[in-house]
């Protein structure tokens, strides 16, 4: 059966008390709105439409990179949910099948519990299933209203809802499946004589009682599946949650975590076994964490990717770079984008490395920057060496060779080329091509002047009386 999901995401969250649209307020490290998209696409929904409005541009503009072929109705007043879905009619035509619809702002549902949702649906055989759950504060929420022999009756809002109704603790999730061609003939005839003149999408379910069909519930345990993020209270709330159920996946298949709590991992991030995190880590993106690693304290890795054994140590930061088997790096290491650790390579403290590969077993273990740079195996790169790779206009290639020694403090002025087995001295500007083999300096000669530091003093020592005598 075919699926689709409009996922709506047009109000304006005002007691989140921030000038960020809600659904755009992050959990484990992406904005809420993307872990219902993603969620939708996991069980096959296709086309996938969200509902925009309150900062209509700003939240497309966010969400539309992170999923290609995304479709958007735009809700430009918010006259309530029902009102909400007709605006994503357009970008369904032509569709037929089942209709999946969620909140932008309800990022913990899973995909297991939509479907059971269509499995009530297959059984009930009527075009709309819902979920429910049940609240012990179930103020603000529509009640599931059922007779005694426990069958579904109706859904009515708190604000047009009786105080014997109001008791009800069974509530509605808003969180449904309907068919498609029910879909649009029930929305056409919504209308908004309520309480609050809004087209509210829960009469749906009204209309499909009033037409005869059965309506199918899915009761949730857990009543955090189904919540949404109103609140910034709420919202770390949920993001806590997300986080114990992100990290337990990670410690059943044999990743080691110090403190769970205090481990910050992104839904798509991979981690093998016996790799060991260390309290205050930050995976995110889609890094992938090889076996039997070691991330220490304060590593942020964003789209990283690397192999196994793999020592970070603490606070190094790596984003769109790869290191690869048994390489270290840190502390206070830096591979920006485009860096690429081979093999055994160290990459040590205040070390910047970007768009550059240091080959296996290669070392740049102090204070050096290293951009735009291919470096071959065995090489060392001494402390203090910067790659000059920017001269305002463009960037240029530092080309280094295997088994190369490059001293300290060298400044290596691209587009330049350093072969195989070569020295650089210490201290050296190099601009020209070293050849194979060759020894390069790239500094003034040192001169020794015979006893002349204790005449320097005499004559600083008179600058300095003169000039404290001008002052006073
Ligand atoms: C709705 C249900 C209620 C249910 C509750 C669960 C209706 C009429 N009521 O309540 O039975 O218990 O959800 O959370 O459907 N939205 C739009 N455009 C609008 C209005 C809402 O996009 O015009 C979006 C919001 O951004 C939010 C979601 O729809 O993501 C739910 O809106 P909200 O106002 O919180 O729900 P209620 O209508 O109060
Ligand atoms: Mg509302």
């Amino acid at each position: 059966m075919a699926l689709a999901s409009v996922i709506l995401a047009a109000g304006q969250g005002t007691r989140m008390k921030s000038e960020r649209a809600k659904v755009l307020h992050e959990l484990s490290g992406e904005p809420m709105v993307h872990h219902p998209i993603r969620l939708a696409r996991s069980v096959g929904a296709d086309p996938v439409v969200l509902v925009i409005g309150h900062q209509a541009e700003q939240v497309q503009k966010t969400v539309e990179p992170a999923f290609p072929g995304l479709r958007f109705g735009l809700q430009s007043e918010q006259k309530g949910t029902g009102h909400a879905v007709m605006q994503a009619l357009p970008a369904l035509e032509g569709f037929h099948g089942r209709v999946l619809i969620l909140y932008g702002d309800v990022p913990l549902l899973r995909a297991e519990t939509l479907k059971a949702l269509g499995g009530v649906l297959d059984e009930t055989k009527g075009p709309l299933a819902l979920i429910t759950t049940r609240l012990s504060q179930p103020k603000g929420y529509g009640r599931i209203v059922r007779d005694e022999a426990h069958h579904f009756l109706k859904i009515v809002e708190e604000k047009d809802a009786s105080p014997e109704i109001r008791q009800i603790t069974e509530v509605n999730a808003g969180i449904y499946s309907v068919d498609s061609e029910f879909l649009r003939s029930a929305l056409s005839r919504l209308k908004n004589d309520n309480a609050q003149k809004e087209y509210y999408l829960t009469d749906l379910v009204a209309i499909a009682k009033a037409d005869g069909h059965s309506v199918g519930t899915l009761l949730v345990d857990d009543p955090t599946e189904v919540k949404g993020a109103n609140t910034q209270a709420e919202l770390a709330e949920l993001a806590a949650t997300l986080r114990r159920r992100i990290n337990l996946g990670h410690l059943e298949r044999g990743v080691t975590m110090i403190d769970p709590e205090r481990t910050y991992v992104g839904t798509e991030v991979e981690i093998g076994a016996d790799t060991v995190i260390q309290p205050n880590v930050h995976l995110g993106g889609r890094t992938k964490i090889g076996r039997g690693c070691t991330l220490d304290t304060g590593v942020v890795i964003q789209n990283g990717i690397l192999g196994d054994r793999v020592t970070v140590r603490p606070y190094t930061v790596i984003e769109d770079a790869q290191a690869d088997r048994g390489a270290i790096l840190g502390p206070f290491a830096r591979l920006r984008p485009g860096a690429v650790v081979m093999d055994e390579a160290h990459v040590g403290n205040f070390v910047e490395l970007k768009k550059t590969r240091l080959g296996k077993g290669a070392k740049a273990n102090h204070l050096a920057y290293l951009g735009d740079a291919e470096i071959g195996a065995g090489t060392n790169v001494g402390a203090g060496t910067i790659t000059c790779n920017y001269d305002g206009y463009g960037k240029y290639l530092t080309e280094i060779g295997e088994g190369v020694f490059i001293g300290s403090n060298s400044t290596l002025v691209a587009p330049v080329q350093i072969g195989d087995q070569a020295y650089v001295a210490a201290g050296s500007v190099i601009t020209d091509q070293v050849a194979e083999a060759d020894l390069a300096f790239g500094r003034a000669r040192q001169v020794n002047k015979s006893g002349r530091a204790k005449a320097l003093r005499a004559e600083a020592m008179e600058k300095a009386k003169a000039a404290k005598g001008k002052k006073g």
